[in-house]
């Protein structure tokens, strides 16, 4: 998408340079920091750190860090070791095994001689592929968009509530959820985003604000319980997020808290989407709730909120007692039931193992 006039993605490969960079979220929406990634150790840190997050381009960043490390050394070893370390930094979204398996998978076939080259062509591609699959993900998502319009006043917008960042920050571009909200306004649909803050990282009012404000996107920031009092005063037309890994049977797991939303809209009868790219679906795993892993973050991220202070520099503040403990699991699950549709660069399906095997019949499922 577009900051002022130039196009960006989240990461990308510097030709001139010859060196992979990203732009480093934390400092968003205040400062626009791009930075280069050289070592294993600071794709790692990226992940881990946050200065890249969302399932999808977590999974890019990944298969450019093994691309990296391969650069350095090429042999089996070398591969393994990567992958692990990689493997290790974020547990939850699964779009970080399926970019380390597929990176692994193809190079292990190779002689070490050409593993270079096809590493990094293979993370380009995987990037772009990232960037196809959303777009396709906001064609689909908009027919739903365009349907909630027509039954609309002429001008009222479609007021569209989202939870977390699944926005282009989110992935290598587009985002998913909010690619059907960038195809709508592309297509002249009036639209208004009710942005979830998204304690405890606040990526909604960090991330999602932000992109929403470059984009021209029509949207008010709101505190994270206000979305069922919204829905029950007829304010919210559907919700869609995003998703960091959702089951080969429709449970979702996404941010913290998308649970909450999903409960409030089954309550108001307000269609309930994911947006996912297939590189999201964890085909190992039934039961979400039970089976997914859910990262357990610092409790500093609990009992302190970043921003912009009052003297306009970025820091910290402490919100609790200094004995008070913070407990921070990062992600929930959404059972299936609760889910109006996924919507998927191959289309829109219901979140159930029909749903998700009539939409990708090449995938065996239990
Ligand atoms: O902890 P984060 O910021 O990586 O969590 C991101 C989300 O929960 C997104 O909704 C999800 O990854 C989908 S991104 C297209």
């Amino acid at each position: 998408m577009k900051i002022g006039a130039k196009h960006y993605r989240s990461i990308w490969f510097n030709d001139a340079k010859q060196a992979v960079e990203i732009i480093d979220q934390r400092w968003l929406p205040h400062e626009l920091r791009i930075v280069e990634l050289k070592s294993l150790k600071d794709f790692a840190s990226a992940i881990a750190d946050m200065w890249v997050r969302g399932a999808p381009l977590i999974g890019a960043t990944a298969a450019f860090g093994i691309a990296e490390q391969i650069k350095k050394d090429p042999s089996d070893a070398s591969l393994n070791e990567a992958w692990e370390i990689l493997h290790e930094t974020r547990p939850t979204a699964i779009n970080l095994r399926w970019a380390l398996n597929d990176m692994r998978d193809l190079l292990k076939k190779m002689p070490e001689a050409k593993r270079a080259e096809i590493a990094h062509n293979r993370a380009l591609e995987i990037s772009d592929e990232d960037v196809e699959c959303n777009r396709q993900i906001g064609l689909h998502g908009l027919e739903i968009i365009k349907k909630i319009a027509a039954n609309k006043n002429p001008g009222e917008p479609v007021n569209i509530l989202t939870h977390c960042n699944a926005g282009w920050l989110a992935t290598v571009d587009w985002g998913t959820a909010t690619s059907p909200i960038y195809h709508a306004v592309e297509a002249g649909i009036a639209v208004h985003i009710w942005v979830d803050e998204t304690r405890p990282r606040n990526q909604g009012a960090q991330l999602t604000a932000w992109e929403m404000d470059s984009q021209g996107v029509p949207h008010h920031l709101i505190v994270d319980n206000a979305g069922g009092h919204l829905m029950q005063h007829g304010d919210v037309d559907m919700v869609i997020v995003g998703t960091d890994r959702t089951s080969a049977h429709g449970d979702v797991c996404n941010k913290i808290g998308t649970y909450l939303k999903a409960l409030a809209a089954k309550d108001n009868n307000i269609p309930f989407y994911v947006a996912l790219p297939s590189t999201t679906i964890d085909w190992t795993i039934k039961n979400g709730v039970l089976e997914i892993p859910i990262e357990e973050r610092h409790s500093d991220e609990v009992t302190k909120v970043w921003g912009k202070l009052e003297n306009g520099s970025l820091g910290a503040v402490q919100i609790s007692p200094d004995g008070t403990p913070g407990s921070n699991p990062a992600f929930d699950v959404t059972p299936s039931r609760l889910v109006t549709g996924l919507i998927t660069e191959r289309g829109l399906c219901e979140a159930s193992r029909e749903g998700i095997a009539g939409l990708f019949p090449e995938r065996v499922l239990d």
